[in-house]
């Protein structure tokens, strides 16, 4: 089996992941939020890739039916109901509603990735769940991280790292590896133990600096739930 990483959508095109099992993961924090919102009970999860088409699936699905979500620059979008907080997607605002989320780059990378076999969202807090899906159909897995804007982003390399050595636990015979996926593992271990100095991320440090603190320490909790957000057809689900 083939395990392949990038650091960002911008360094593929389809036939990085054509019939493969890819999983992207934008830890800070857009699938986080996504995770958190099927977990906690929304129908289903559509990503946008401007706040214009966003507003266009809201329109589309209701505002009794639906909860409008996204940010630019880190903060809420004027006129949505909500930013892009893990912690807001509460069970109180999102239960049986189709959440519509447009983000800088998660869904972007979502976005770029749709053509693949099966299309899983990851992150820290279902690390050990999406691993495990990927592999069930035995296919090559690619991971992509959402990174920032085109360049690589060191939360997402610690997150990919993590859903990697998750995933090579789990085989009796070891994977061949890009050297892009023995960085992630490298430094997802340095992360394990310490020795990585958080505050010194740019994203990380840009949403210390915007108070986003609580948000900071859940994205990276490990293992916290089983569900496992699949896109298809436009729409992701858990
Ligand atoms: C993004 O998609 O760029 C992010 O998830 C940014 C954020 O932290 O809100």
């Amino acid at each position: 089996m083939q395990i392949t990483t990038y650091p960002f959508p911008q360094a593929i095109t389809e036939k990085h992941f054509y019939g493969k099992t890819a999983i992207v993961v934008d830890v800070l924090r857009a699938t986080t939020s996504i995770v958190e919102a099927l977990k906690n009970g929304a129908t289903q999860v559509i990503t946008a890739r401007d706040p214009a088409e966003a507003m266009a699936f809201y329109s589309h699905f209701g505002k009794k039916d639906s909860v409008l979500a996204g940010e630019r620059g880190g903060l809420r979008i004027a006129d949505f109901e909500l930013g892009n907080s893990p912690l807001e997607f509460s069970e109180k605002v999102v239960k049986d509603k189709t959440v519509v989320i447009c983000t800088t780059n998660g869904t972007q990378a979502i976005h770029a990735c749709r053509g693949a076999s099966r299309l899983l969202i990851g992150a820290m807090r279902n690390r050990a769940a999406v691993a495990k899906e990927a592999l069930k159909q035995g296919e090559d897995i690619t991971i992509i991280c959402a990174g920032t804007l085109g360049e690589c982003s060191l939360d997402d390399v610690i997150a990919s790292g993590g859903i990697l050595n998750a995933i090579i636990k789990q085989l009796e015979v070891s994977p061949e590896l890009n050297d892009f996926s023995s960085i992630c593992l490298s430094l997802y271990s340095s992360w394990r133990k310490g020795e990585i100095e958080m505050s010194g991320i740019t994203h990380y440090k840009k949403l210390f600096e915007l108070g986003f603190i609580e948000d900071l320490s859940f994205c990276f909790e490990l293992d916290k739930t089983d569900v496992v957000p699949k896109y298809s057809n436009g729409s992701i689900k858990g």
